[in-house]
């Protein structure tokens, strides 16, 4: 049976976590396959090990180091995901959805997301940084969310609006840094599947006939729980490879951890300056 954690599991995380943070953090950021490098940007870093965190979910993907780092990054006190974890490596989507949720109790109001992903929009290409503008929650409509089960009414409302899931604000300022710095930012429709598969063809041109321009395997889930807790979000994805809609190449980890040695200076910049900017 799925376990739902209540107020008093994530408040006793949270209350583990606090007093190692050297200061109180107001934005966290989670980075996703081979976007762990940008936690080196991270000043006066402290370092705490997802192991050391009770029921904290541990990744067990290659890409993904395991780590919280906390400290400052242009001025802001933050908090680093160094490493996500995935449905797909058998946690319940409510273990997904928990590190947003001890954010929130530590105070977080802002989240950044990062993702790899695969193009569907057909003039995305690898090492593209792609500004999230709105997702398609496919998993979420077939039951698979991480508010299911009984709703924490101190976090946040039992029906939670998405009408803004991804804050204009925030867009805008993603928008403004790329032009002054001359990133390319493509814009786009993000879709989160279960994974781990990658898509056949027809599935990708399915994805691209219902509106998506990206695909991943994340993100969806935390970004529910973060506009559950009221918290505004950014998002980027970074392209990894090419849409295949003609089954003509092939796609594997590598290539998306590859991506990333690309993705991640541009993204570096990107989150560096709209921190700054806050
Ligand atoms: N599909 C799903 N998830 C991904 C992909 C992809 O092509 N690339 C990186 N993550």
């Amino acid at each position: 049976m799925t376990k739902y954690f209540t107020l008093q599991d994530i408040d006793r995380i949270a209350d583990m976590i606090r007093p190692k943070l050297p200061v109180a953090p107001k934005v966290a950021a989670i980075l996703g396959s081979g976007l762990g490098k940008l936690a080196e940007a991270v000043e006066n870093a402290v370092y705490i090990p997802y192991s050391e965190i009770p029921s904290w979910p541990v990744s067990t993907v290659q890409g993904h180091n395991g780590l919280l780092v906390a400290g400052t990054l242009s001025g802001q006190p933050v908090l680093f995901m160094q490493g996500r974890i995935h449905y797909y490596e058998g946690y319940s989507m409510a273990q997904v959805g928990l590190p947003v949720r001890v954010m929130q109790r530590l105070g977080v109001e802002t989240l950044i997301v990062t993702n790899a992903a695969g193009a569907v929009h057909p003039d995305f290409v690898p090492g593209d940084v792609m500004l999230i503008t709105d997702h398609i929650n496919l998993l979420g409509m077939a039951g698979q969310t991480p508010l299911r089960g009984p709703n924490l009414d101190d976090l946040g409302p039992r029906f939670p609006d998405m009408s803004q899931a991804y804050d204009r604000a925030l867009c805008e300022l993603a928008r403004q840094v790329a032009r002054e710095r001359e990133i390319l930012l493509r814009e786009g429709v993000y879709m989160c599947l279960a994974g781990p598969s990658f898509e056949t063809p027809a599935d990708l041109r399915f994805l691209r006939t219902i509106g998506a321009d990206a695909v991943g395997m994340s993100t969806v889930p935390e970004v529910t729980v973060a506009r559950h807790g009221g918290m505004q979000v950014l998002g980027f994805s970074g392209i990894s490879n090419k849409a295949n809609l003609d089954g003509s190449t092939v796609t594997s980890h590598e290539e998306v951890l590859e991506a990333g040695t690309v993705i991640a200076p541009k993204m570096e910049v990107l989150i560096r300056e709209v921190l700054a900017r806050l």
